[in-house]
């Protein structure tokens, strides 16, 4: 089949990819012609593990092309996939501009029936606001389908190649039939598809992330509960989890959720609820918790150092939001850091991956170190924001030469709690005894 994506972010170019990975001929449009003339060089312009790969492959078996003219594609295409952004606006809500901007277009320049496919994440009744706003430029037949993604960055060619389901919300029978065949690979190896109408489609995309995020933060309340009564969340972790109607998933305590969609979702389904008189009592004491949770380990810090971190050399290990990214959007890193420099810390941070995403916002405030243990070097304390496999064992005895301090502030439960206590280490973790 051919296959239109607007919007080339995260969730447009996996979905591109992948869709030409299943066979089909796919046509990625972008406004940015700079990422475009990249991509058409090969160049992924996301860092996303096993992507590079698949995209050099179709791109060499010409199954995936790139443009910024959007009439060229839709011209070739009977499918739209519409992958666009939708930041909160000022009030949380999510912003439609770009998604019903680019129906409008759609509107003009499409010549013959098309599906109009939405996998950006929006509000309950957007696939009216997009039918509306297309029905208003043409008389040609078209449908509009809602089939929210469900990747999660780091996996997300794990995720879409091999998801747990495909929710498809379409009112018209012409358009499931031409989504079933799309995703017939995938109903093939068993992964099913589940047809509702658009607005329970919609709600459930929003419903799935926010209850992650009560999840998440769920645990980070039992978490701090545990540290005030001596029990250790680890335990109290392994001993839910393995309830199966629980499950060991996204139970692991930390210094908050982040990235570009659980807040985002969070705020947008509170904002939603509101235009409804109707008020989501667990999402608002969720986010409330969550901010709060961030910088937890500061007024820790601040404890340990009796209230005085100025001139304090910190070590950060980590910047991304999460591991196998080097998305920085809403990254508990960047609070913290935030508070440590008002309170007169320095900060020397070490993440690879993300670096150059941070150097972009916050410049040389802090100083980038070029290896783990480089970060080390004279350090007070370490505090450990993100939980990149190359910290899970690490030579504590280097570690103990280079730092001023043996201090760990751990915000991510890296290490067995005994481990570097043997090692000599002061060990301040999430829900466990310090
Ligand atoms: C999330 C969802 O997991 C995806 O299903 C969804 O498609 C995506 O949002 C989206 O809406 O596009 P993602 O933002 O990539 O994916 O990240 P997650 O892996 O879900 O992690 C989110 C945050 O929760 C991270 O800050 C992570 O550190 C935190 N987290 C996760 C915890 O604190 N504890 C856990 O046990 C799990």
């Amino acid at each position: 089949m051919n296959i239109t994506i607007v919007g080339t972010g995260y969730v447009g170019l996996v979905t591109g990819t992948t869709l030409a990975e299943l066979g089909n001929s796919v046509y990625c449009v972008d406004i940015d012609e700079k990422k475009v003339e990249g991509m058409k060089n090969g160049v992924v312009p996301i860092y996303e593990p096993n992507l590079e790969e698949m995209f050099h492959r179709n791109i060499q078996s010409q199954r995936l092309f790139f443009t910024t003219n959007l009439k060229e594609a839709l011209d070739k295409s009977e499918v739209v996939y519409l992958a666009l952004p939708t930041p909160p606006g000022e009030d949380g809500s999510a912003d439609l501009s770009y998604v019903l901007g680019v129906a409008s277009d759609i509107g003009d320049l499409m010549t013959e029936y098309k599906v109009i496919v939405n996998k950006s994440t929006v509000p309950v009744g957007t696939a009216e606001k997009v039918t509306e706003v297309i029905s208003s430029r043409t008389d040609i037949a078209f449908d509009v389908v809602s089939n929210p993604e469900f990747l999660r960055e780091g996996f997300a060619v794990e995720d879409s190649m091999n998801p747990a389901r495909v929710v498809v919300g379409s009112s018209s029978e012409k358009a499931k039939e031409i989504m079933s065949k799309i995703y017939q690979p995938f109903t093939n190896t068993g992964i099913p598809i589940i047809f509702m109408d658009e607005k329970s489609s919609e709600l459930t995309k929003y419903a799935s992330n926010s209850f992650l995020a009560v999840k998440i933060t769920f645990m980070n309340e039992i978490a701090n509960y545990c540290e005030k009564v001596g029990a250790d969340v680890d335990k109290v972790r392994l001993g839910m989890g393995s309830d199966d109607r629980i499950g060991h998933r996204f139970l692991f305590p930390g210094i908050g959720y982040g990235g570009s969609c659980f807040p985002k979702d969070v705020k947008a389904l509170i904002k939603s609820g509101k235009q409804e008189d109707f008020n989501f009592q667990i999402l608002e004491a969720t986010e409330n918790v969550n901010v709060a949770q961030k910088v937890i380990l500061v007024s820790e810090i601040e404890k340990y150092f009796e209230g005085n971190l100025k001139g304090k050399k910190i070590a950060i290990w980590g910047l991304a939001f999460k591991a196998n990214t080097d998305d920085i959007r809403e990254a508990s890193s960047l609070d913290n850091i935030d508070l440590l420099l008002k309170k007169g810390a320095e900060i020397i941070a070490y993440d690879l991956v993300a670096e150059n995403n941070v150097r972009n916002i916050i410049g040389d405030q802090i100083q980038y170190a070029k290896t783990m243990y480089d970060a080390l070097e004279g350090a007070d304390a370490l505090f450990i924001a993100t939980e990149w496999p190359e910290f899970k064992n690490p030579n504590f005895e280097l570690m103990a030469k280079k730092m001023k301090s043996k201090v760990i502030f751990d915000g991510r439960n890296m290490f067995p709690l005994e481990v570097p206590k043997q090692n000599g280490f002061y060990y301040k973790s999430i829900g466990r005894q310090t």
